[in-house]
């Protein structure tokens, strides 16, 4: 019963070059706005030798050019599947009047949707050299971001080797509020939170000019593709969350507050932002205010995890994918996520979508099927 449950309740979410150019890089306890440019001939020793920059043949340099705004800042992971912080992170960029280059994964509509909206398209992959200069040459800045995937650490060093190698002016990060609570003898049972703490390790190293950013849970996984389908067929939040408190953030938010990092990043970098909504609550006050916001009874459930887990893996979810989910789960169970960042306003000037009015927006996915709301 409690497997079938978690397979309907799930329901569809299964469907589903390169020439001689000056570098920049953080110099060195130079602070958080202080850059560097290195001659050719420092380029050309740095070259045969990996080491430290030495912080005397650093320049502080300007980086808000005209060259600079002419430059396209590049948005990967850009036609979005989950929460889709690339997509719209395009959208808020553009609205700044600012030239976005799109990567995206295949030619498909979203791809078509993304130049309609006026960026600059180009299909490639993350974990491959060709398509990452492809991709880059012509960039100053990157926000870099992609799917939930055993591939996540490759990614980023591809994609981190090559913006090194180009030259950038700012490199944002996206990474999980939990890497808060991670060190090099503290991880957790998520191989994705794994990647994203190593990932986090080797920018460290790199000396590009890193912004991370990393918040906690999205309203678009747990409150919206994994909890809709159970909402409309019984009234239900059926999640596998205990009683532990989260404070979910809107994935809308964080492409907003990267929007915001990437419109002027000079104060940024070197910064590490956490990121969430705007209250910590129970799943009991979750479902006490989807109730409200659809004007109907709706309960929390705190479905077993095997069974929730195994649901997961029949609709189509990869390993990779259910074992986060699943770890994630059990953290929120233990109160791991039961914390609180006012970092949302302070990045954008503007409160965090609250789950009342996630809900409202997103009513007619929570509608049961054949009512007039559907
Ligand atoms: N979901 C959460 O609760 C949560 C919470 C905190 C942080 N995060 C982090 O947020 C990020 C996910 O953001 P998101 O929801 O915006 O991502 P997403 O929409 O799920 O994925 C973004 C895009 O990445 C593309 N992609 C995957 N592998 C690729 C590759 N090898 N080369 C090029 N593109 C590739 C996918 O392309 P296709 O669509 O064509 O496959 C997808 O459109 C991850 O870093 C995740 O850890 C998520």
């Amino acid at each position: 019963m409690a497997a079938g449950y978690a397979c309907a309740a799930l329901g569809d979410a299964g469907d589903r070059a390169f020439g001689s150019r000056s570098r920049r890089y953080l110099a060195p306890g130079g602070g958080a706005a202080r850059w560097s440019r290195r001659t050719d001939r420092e380029e050309r020793s740095r070259d045969h030798n990996d080491g430290p920059i030495d912080p005397t043949v650093t320049r502080v340099i300007d980086m808000t050019t005209k060259h600079e705004h002419d430059n396209p800042i590049l948005v990967t992971g850009a036609a979005g599947a989950v929460g889709g912080i690339g997509r719209s992170l395009t959208e808020f960029l553009l609205a700044r009047g600012r030239k976005v280059r799109a990567l995206v994964r295949r030619e498909d509509a979203r791809a078509e949707a993304l130049r309609r909206l006026g960026a600059e398209v180009v299909k490639g992959d993350l974990t491959d050299l060709a398509s990452m200069h492809r991709a880059i040459d012509g960039c100053r800045r990157i926000y870099f971001g992609m799917s939930v995937s055993p591939a996540y650490l490759e990614a980023t060093i591809n994609t981190a080797a090559v913006a090194r190698h180009h030259g950038v002016d700012v490199f944002v990060n996206m990474s999980q509020m939990t890497v808060t609570q991670m060190s090099i003898s503290e991880t957790t049972d998520s191989p994705q939170h794994k990647l994203h703490w190593l990932a986090e390790q080797a920018l460290s190293w790199s000396g590009l000019p890193v912004v991370t950013v990393r918040p906690t849970v999205f309203l678009e996984g747990f409150f919206l593709q994994l909890a809709a389908p159970g909402v409309r067929a019984s009234d239900e939040l059926g999640l596998p969350m205990g009683g532990g408190k989260t404070s979910p953030i809107s994935a809308v938010d964080v492409a907003r507050a990267v929007a915001a990092i990437l419109d002027d990043p000079a104060p940024h970098i070197g910064q590490i932002y956490d990121l969430t909504g705007p209250e910590s609550a129970d799943l009991d006050h979750y479902a006490r205010v989807f109730s409200e916001a659809l004007g109907r009874p709706i309960r929390y459930r705190d479905v077993p995890l095997p069974a929730w887990s195994e649901g997961l893996r029949q609709a189509g979810f990869p390993a990779h994918v259910v074992s986060h989910l699943s770890a994630m789960t059990e953290l929120n169970r233990q109160g791991r996520y039961d914390r609180m960042t006012d970092t949302v306003r302070k990045l954008t000037g503007e409160a965090p979508t609250n789950m009342r009015d996630f809900v409202k927006l997103h009513s007619a996915e929570f509608a049961p099927r054949g009512s007039a709301h559907s």
